[in-house]
């Protein structure tokens, strides 16, 4: 095995093998007892970072903003909000993570921007037709009042997806405004100068100042379909709209445009003008491999969330037609797939793969187990990984939030019936038996922490044997020392029923098989695949002998391992 040093700063192809660590900033850590997380508390974490081998970390955002998606509507792209820290503090974040080998992505969201923000204010405070209103998707109403909205299309949080201009005292004009989002979150037109400039601008502000790349924000959304015309929504979908990643609207003409494309082969000229280039993540839900694929042309994003493997959930064979089509859709543009497990968006795996037993409840145990073994089969899958802060801590998503403590803007747009979001965002426990569980110096914390989070806390795990902490340390350790992992081929091996196999090998020729049993009995796996275990989900792994000699490996229900022979 090679050295377990971390790979040279001055590498330019680290994101193509890369572990990145999604950091929510305002629920990672407080350093100033607020209740919400910010960028020292960051900075105060970075070790803890390094420890567990992580090769990078994604913030997201971080910027002045009034918080009505939790920072993704952005009043000042250039300015940090108050609440979370100063640039100075960016600065130190930047220089402090360089040192200890880790890099840093930020998140840029270019298709909105808070309605505070300095253009829509200046929109607002001029006359229609004149410049700043080309800025954003506006729009002439229909009816005899243009009381009706331009077209049907809806906003992913719920509701109608253009809200109405009013004049200063609050009278209602003929002009509307489109929103994907939140009404707080006015739609830019990419079809206009200023955008494209000011964007760019704005990545090499923060290019300028050390950072390593950007996660784009709803990178499929910026450009719409030409004439803006009405959207076929699929019969069951009413004012409840599907959210973004459904299937069903992956075809509606605000998502997966053409056009997009050009805005990212501008952003990656402006990219590879650095020194080292700078990198791109995009978030992309779009419908197919095919279609996620031409994001990562080489003259464009370097890599993109790949979202059907994250909702293929515990399921062998939407798992493994996910990696196949992700893998042959991205070699054909040399590109290196992404997987991701958990984000700020959805339920966190161990919630989501928990079966629901005979009394409706999930049963968070086996979804604990099935959590650990996905990520470490995944963590041997060729190309980079995403981490959710949490999930080596195996929180599993809090879902009897009160109404009162819910900020996730669709939760109030549905009328409570949607917009779980919060659930995976309630602030980390990092010690103690009470809240906030060492999140910060006193008990607040912006969303309310359940009691479990008591075991769950970094304290509690860190240097257990067998805890889901030391899973994640021990595999992303495994996994950099590895020549056979990260970037490189992938061979099926077979198996009969519910058990993935693959074979990694490096270019000298040493291997490693990994192997994830989906079923929920014991299974014997030959002695040829290995019979050394590198790591395993879980701790029922065997090497058995068989009486005419020889022997197997028994892998239990519900677990993985990575195996050398
Ligand atoms: C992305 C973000 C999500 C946000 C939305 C609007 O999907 O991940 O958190 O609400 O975009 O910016």
């Amino acid at each position: 095995m090679t050295s377990t040093a971390r790979p040279s700063m001055d590498d330019a192809t680290w994101w193509r093998h890369a572990v990145v660590y999604q950091v929510y900033p305002r629920s990672f850590a407080d350093s100033d007892g607020d209740g919400m997380g910010d960028i020292p508390g960051l900075i105060t974490r970075l070790d803890y970072l390094a420890d567990l081998g992580v090769d990078a970390i994604w913030i997201s955002p971080f910027y002045t903003s009034p918080l009505h998606d939790g920072g993704y509507d952005v009043a000042d792209y250039r300015s940090i909000d108050e609440r979370l820290g100063t640039l100075a503090d960016v600065d130190v974040l930047i220089a402090q993570a360089h040192e200890r080998g880790i890099r840093i992505l930020m998140d840029i969201v270019p298709n909105h921007t808070s309605s505070e923000h300095r253009w829509f204010k200046e929109l607002l405070e001029s006359e229609p037709g004149s410049p700043a209103w080309d800025r954003y998707v506006v729009r002439e109403g229909t009816g005899a009042d243009r009381e009706t909205p331009p077209n049907n299309w809806r906003s992913v949080f719920h509701g109608r997806g253009w809200s109405r201009i009013r004049t200063a005292d609050g009278t209602p004009t003929g002009y509307w405004y489109l929103h994907i989002f939140d009404t707080t979150q006015p739609d830019v037109n990419w079809q206009n100068a200023d955008v494209h400039e000011e964007f760019i601008s704005t990545l090499r502000f923060w290019f300028d100042r050390g950072i390593d790349g950007f996660r784009i924000d709803v990178a499929h959304g910026l450009v719409k379909e030409e004439g803006l015309p009405d959207f076929d929504y699929p019969e069951d979908t009413d004012d409840a709209t599907p959210p973004m990643f459904d299937e069903d609207v992956a075809h509606a003409p605000f998502w997966d445009q053409d056009g997009v494309h050009d805005i990212y082969r501008e952003w990656r000229a402006v990219a590879d003008e650095y020194d080292p280039p700078r990198v791109f993540c995009g978030e992309t839900w779009v419908p197919n491999a095919e279609r996620l694929a031409r994001y990562q042309r080489p003259d464009e994003l370097h890599t993109s969330f790949n979202f059907s493997y994250l909702e293929a959930g515990w399921d062998a064979s939407a798992m493994r037609s996910s990696i196949d089509e992700t893998i042959a859709n991205h070699a054909r543009v040399g590109a290196p797939p992404t997987w991701v497990l958990s984000n700020h968006d959805v339920i966190r795996h161990r919630t989501r793969m928990a079966p629901v037993g005979a009394d409706g409840e999930r049963d968070l145990e086996r979804g604990l187990r099935r959590a650990r073994a996905a990520t470490v089969f995944t963590l041997a899958l060729p190309g980079s990984m995403y981490l959710y802060q949490g999930e080596e801590l195996g929180l599993p998503e809090v879902t009897d939030l009160p109404p009162e403590a819910r900020q996730d803007p669709a939760w109030h747009r549905s009328g409570g019936t949607d917009g779980t979001r919060d659930g995976c965002r309630v602030p980390i426990p990092w010690s103690g038996d009470s809240p906030s569980y060492g999140f910060g110096p006193g008990s607040e914390s912006w969303l309310p922490q359940p009691p479990v989070w008591a075991d769950l806390s970094v304290e509690r795990e860190r240097g257990v044997d067998g805890s889901t902490w030391e899973m994640y340390r021990q595999a992303l350790a495994l996994r950099r020392a590895e020549p056979a992992l990260g970037e490189g081929p992938l061979e099926w091996l077979d198996h009969d029923g519910d058990v993935l196999v693959i074979r990694r090998t490096s270019p000298d020729g040493s291997s490693v098989v990994a192997v994830l049993n989906l079923t929920d009995g014991v299974v014997r796996l030959p002695a040829h695949w290995g019979t050394e275990v590198l790591v395993s989900s879980g701790d029922d792994v065997a090497v058995m002998s068989i009486d005419e000699g020889g022997s197997f490996i028994a892998l239990g229900a519900e677990t993985a391992a990575w195996l050398r022979g």
